[in-house]
């Protein structure tokens, strides 16, 4: 099998009505077709091989984003691609079925590379994914869908505004798979979907709304794949690099009724700058953008006729045991490794006393091939809201305290956990104010020192320094 060849290149995109919009994505051939950011496919056991071409005039790279893979193929910023450069990532895929993403990582230019649209979705199938689709009787692009969402800063003349060295990047137009205001005409049946959130900084709450009416949703997997068991939820927080896998049921619904998905409002909880120093107006860089915990409308769905001997089953199968998961471990002797996350006076963020920009390359610390650890991670008062995301390894959340009260309602399992806590995951948002502690097992069937990163999601924290390398030895 030929690798996969992407060229990381610019394109113009007639993405708006009036002039076109000058776009970064990986290009590359996907069957007879040359696509952008093409949604790729891989079985869990595949080798997946990919050589990227940078076209670009800035190094780049491509990280997969929720894979357990060596230092190497990663991906991150520890190994960039110079502009005019080639390198092949090649890695076996052991993951658990699941929907990962690639995105461009490099050191400082994550959060404009990702806003310029460097960013596409990895899907991993195996035995357990495929007899649930039987079972469900869903087909992949009909009625089990993959919804990449973003937001992005349009201007005037249709080009994607980006700032260096701003704080949150928010935008005034929402995209899903690269469509703008984008809908979808569904039949009165159950649905699918795949909701993977490529925003640079955007938390969503994620919703199916009727009316004045929330429709209820079945969550069945997060970041690392499906849970145990379906759980019943009325919305989602999905913060930037989340995904989850949701069932939803429109059965009920007439044609020509609509249904919205939607992020609801929620307290955004930037509590960072009770002084007013760093973030004068936050809103100021973003004309036209619905502010952070804001209502925002993402995509309309509207009901269409289907003839009733087409009508797929009104009922689900059951889902009480989807995968097996084992249940948390008991970490009682794990060692605990403490992390806080906080910014200092001078606006600048930091994990413990770890800002990228002064820490680099050296790993803040290192932990032994095969140990398994607690990180405690634990966020001020004074902060906002941090995606934490661990690269190489999924883990389990074992609890989360002093959890604000959006959060606390949502617990439907000891610990505090939510739904979505509890499955794996390679993303955890922690609140300001609150602990969360993960169990993480090192088992790596590498041999040698690779070197992973720690950061947050929101990418600007990212590429402003709120990040770490660390090492497994
Ligand atoms: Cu999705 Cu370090 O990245
Ligand atoms: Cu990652
Ligand atoms: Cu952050």
């Amino acid at each position: 099998k030929q690798p996969l060849r992407l060229l990381a290149q610019t394109l113009s995109v007639g993405l708006f009505p009036g002039p076109a919009t000058s776009l970064w994505a990986y290009t590359g051939r996907v069957g007879a077709r040359e696509v952008g950011n093409p949604l790729l496919h891989a079985r869990r056991g595949d080798t997946v091989e990919v050589e990227l071409d940078n076209r670009l005039a800035e190094a780049t790279t491509i990280h997969w984003h929720g894979l357990s893979i060596d230092e190497a193929n990663d991906g991150s910023g520890l190994h960039p691609v110079a502009p005019g450069a080639r390198r092949s990532y090649r890695y076996r895929v052991d993951n658990r079925a699941g929907l990962y993403w690639y995105h461009a990582h490099p050191h400082g230019r994550t959060g404009v590379q990702l806003q310029r649209g460097l960013a596409g979705l990895l899907l991993v199938e195996d035995e357990e994914e495929r007899t649930l689709r039987q079972r469900l009787g869903m087909r992949w692009g009909e009625r089990d869908l993959p919804l990449m969402i973003a937001d992005k800063q349009v201007g005037a003349d249709n080009a994607i505004v980006y700032k260096d060295g701003a704080d949150d990047w928010i935008g005034n137009r929402v995209l899903i798979n690269w469509t703008p205001e984008p809908y979808l005409d569904v039949i009165p049946a159950w649905y699918r979907f795949r909701l993977a959130n490529v925003a640079n900084a955007r938390m969503l709450r994620v919703a199916f709304v009727q009316g004045d009416q929330v429709l209820p949703m079945q969550l069945i997997g997060t970041d690392g794949g499906l849970l145990a068991q379906a759980w019943p939820v009325d919305d989602v927080f999905l913060a930037p690099a989340q995904r989850i896998d949701v069932l939803v049921d429109f059965g009920a619904l007439a044609p020509g009724q609509r249904v919205m998905l939607r992020s609801l409002d929620y307290v955004a909880m930037e509590n960072e700058d009770e002084s007013g120093a760093f973030l004068p107006d936050p809103m100021a860089d973003h004309p036209g953008a619905t502010p952070m915990g804001a209502a925002l409308d993402l995509m309309e769905l509207r009901l269409i006729d289907c003839a009733t001997e087409r009508r797929p089953p009104a009922r689900l199968p059951d889902l009480s045991a989807l995968s097996k998961i084992d249940p948390l471990p008991d970490t009682a002797d794990w060692p605990v490794r403490a992390l806080r996350l906080r910014m200092d006076e001078a606006g600048r963020w930091f994990i413990n006393d770890w800002n990228f920009h002064d820490s680099g390359h050296e790993p803040a610390f290192s932990v032994r091939r095969g140990s398994r650890e607690v990180w405690e991670i634990r966020n001020s008062m004074t902060s906002m809201p941090h995606p934490i995301h661990l690269h190489g390894f999924q883990f389990r959340v074992l609890s989360r305290s002093i959890s604000p009260p959006d959060i606390r309602g949502r617990q439907v399992a000891p610990g505090g956990l939510t739904a979505q806590d509890l499955g794996w995951n390679d993303t955890v948002v922690v609140w300001p104010g609150e602990i969360v502690r993960l169990a993480i097992d090192f088992a790596q069937p590498l041999t040698g020192t690779h070197r992973y990163m720690l950061h947050c999601h929101n990418l600007e924290h990212e590429d402003m320094g709120m990040m770490l390398t660390f090492a497994v030895t």
